[in-house]
């Protein structure tokens, strides 16, 4: 059932970091009812950034991404409460920011797409493979 408590990960991205973004981010899903389960700000290394982001490996922009991931600090999160994976993906909005619809994270602070503040894992695998790769296994 899809109503079903779960978790995912969100990282929220050098840009927004810069930016100081951390709590206006957070603030959001905290407000929605979900739960902060786990929390780290790190700098990824290029070796931890291609890990995490490995179903992206044969896209042109991977090389990008990163470098753009791995350019300074980033917070990630796990996130847990009702429907998390989609419902955190919905909130979340568009991967081209400037599409993001308003009311969605990106959709009011970002323009970008390399630099489109967040990242949502898109599965509950994907949330366990991002997870390894973020926290270690
Ligand atoms: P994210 O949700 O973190 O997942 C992969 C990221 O690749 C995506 O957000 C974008 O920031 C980045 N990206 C860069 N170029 C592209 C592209 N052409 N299409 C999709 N994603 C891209």
């Amino acid at each position: 059932m899809s109503s079903a408590a779960e978790e995912t990960l969100i990282v929220v991205k050098p840009d927004a970091v810069k930016r100081g973004l951390i709590g206006e981010v957070l603030k959001r899903f905290e407000a929605r009812g979900f739960s902060v389960r786990e929390l780290r700000m790190l700098t990824m290394s290029k070796g931890q950034a291609q890990k995490f982001y490995a179903v992206h490996s044969e896209k042109p922009f991977f090389p990008e991404l990163v470098a753009f991931i791995s350019s300074g600090p980033v917070v990630g999160a796990v996130i847990s409460g009702r429907d998390a994976v989609a419902t955190v993906r919905r909130m979340v909005g568009a991967t081209k920011a400037w599409e993001a619809a308003a009311g969605t994270v990106r959709g009011d602070l970002a323009l970008g797409l390399t630099d489109n503040v967040i990242h949502a894992s898109d599965s509950s695998d994907s949330f366990a493979k991002e997870r390894a790769a973020f926290f270690g296994g």
